[in-house]
């Protein structure tokens, strides 16, 4: 039998509030591997935070497990869990030096305070902060206070790191240095790191796999290519990055796991059928990312084939420059519009289709994926 490193089994958590019940976290379940950087994604109020008190156990579920290295963590409280957590705001002792700071928990295990010193000043070192530690908190940077929060943590060699947000405070560029240097701590670590955000790039960029959650669920987990490829539902596409939705009525499922779409403009086309998809679903949604979607001009000599190609007739409506990239505006008709983005590889592309002009558009059928309504 695997062992997983982190397990949460059919978790629900209810709060009580003024009377009414909060469903914070829904039937939640998952399995984490040893030494997986994992992370939780989703909007404000989804349940990141409180799945993540679960593991630590500052919170009990309501009903369901926690399991960490295979053992049940029914009872047992959080600063005998193999866990640690960064929060976003650092909550440092300010009064406090930096190695002090660090050497506090070790030192409230017992470890002696030459070994405590030892220990901290490694830690600070694996965080690029060598030789800050007689500095108090507020002699520091924000990310620099950030850096000292994750030395604190590592420095107890917890068996998994709890990250909530811990970039969140930090300014956009200093967090895009920041992403690098925790995700190549985290592999040199080799700890699981659970990390809770709701930036969707962070996420994308750091992570082995991602869970998005909405109201409490766990709607899918799966690699950022997964997620991003092949999201198997209508929040999961608008969530992560830019999508197209197209209505429409599915009219027939092949074996191939492709089906036929009948869109709300008329033509028929061919799309992969999400794992998700209902038994029954005929009102369904087809998804396709902008940047999957081809222009040519309306003489091209471009049909819808054998080999997986979508062709369809539209005129463009619109078209907006943003440097690297050109977005086009597509009526298809029906007032059923897409959006195309193509890469502006040299300085004629953003001015090679103009707003009227009839053109075809076109893309490959496994980029469009057809979604429950
Ligand atoms: N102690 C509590 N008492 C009552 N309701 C709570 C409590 N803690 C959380 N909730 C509710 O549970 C839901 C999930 O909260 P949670 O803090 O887990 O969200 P989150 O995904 O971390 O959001 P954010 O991105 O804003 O931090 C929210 O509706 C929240 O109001
Ligand atoms: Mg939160």
């Amino acid at each position: 039998m695997t062992t997983f490193d982190v397990e949460l089994v059919d978790i629900v958590k209810e709060f009580e509030s003024r009377g009414s019940t909060v469903r914070a976290v829904d039937r939640v379940s998952v399995e984490i591997a040893d030494g997986e950087f994992f992370a939780l994604l989703g909007p404000s109020g989804c349940g990141k935070t409180t799945t993540l008190r679960l593991i630590a156990g500052f919170e009990q579920p309501t009903s369901g497990r926690v399991l960490i290295r295979g053992r049940a963590m029914e009872g047992i409280p959080a600063y005998h869990r193999p866990v640690n957590t960064v929060f976003q705001d650092y909550a440092l002792f300010p009064h406090l030096t930096v190695e002090q700071n660090i050497m506090f928990g070790l030192q409230m295990e017992g470890v002696d305070k030459k070994a405590a010193r030892k220990r901290a000043n490694e830690a600070l070192e694996q965080v690029r902060l060598p030789g800050v530690g007689a500095r108090k908190p507020h002699q520091l940077s924000g990310g620099q206070q950030q850096r000292v929060a994750l030395a604190r943590a590592l420095v107890k060699q917890p068996a998994v790191l709890l990250l909530d947000e811990p970039l969140g405070a930090l300014d956009l560029k200093l967090r895009k240095n920041m992403q690098f240097e925790l995700k190549a701590l985290q592999r040199d670590v080799g700890i699981t790191f659970i990390y809770v955000t709701h930036d969707q790039e962070e996420a994308i960029t750091m992570a082995d796999r991602i869970a998005v959650m909405n109201e409490g669920l766990m709607l899918q987990v799966g690699t950022p290519k997964e997620i991003y490829e092949h999201p198997e539902t209508h929040f999961v596409a608008d969530f992560i990055g830019e999508t197209n939705f197209i209505p429409g009525m599915l009219l027939e499922r092949s074996g191939d796991g492709y089906g036929r779409v009948k869109l709300a403009n008329g033509p028929v086309i061919r799309a992969q059928l999400s794992h998700a998809l209902g038994s029954a679903a005929r009102a369904v949604t087809v998804a396709i990312r902008p940047e999957r979607i081809g222009i040519a001009a309306a003489s091209a000599s471009l049909d819808s084939d054998e080999d997986g190609l979508t062709v369809l007739e539209a005129v463009l409506a619109g078209s907006q420059y943003i440097g690297t990239d050109t977005r086009y505006r597509l009526a298809l008709g029906e007032g059923v519009e897409l959006v195309a983005r193509l890469q502006n590889v040299s300085n004629r592309d953003s001015a090679a289709y103009e707003v009227g002009q009839p053109v075809k558009v076109y893309w490959g059928e496994s980029s469009a994926t057809v979604l429950d309504q």
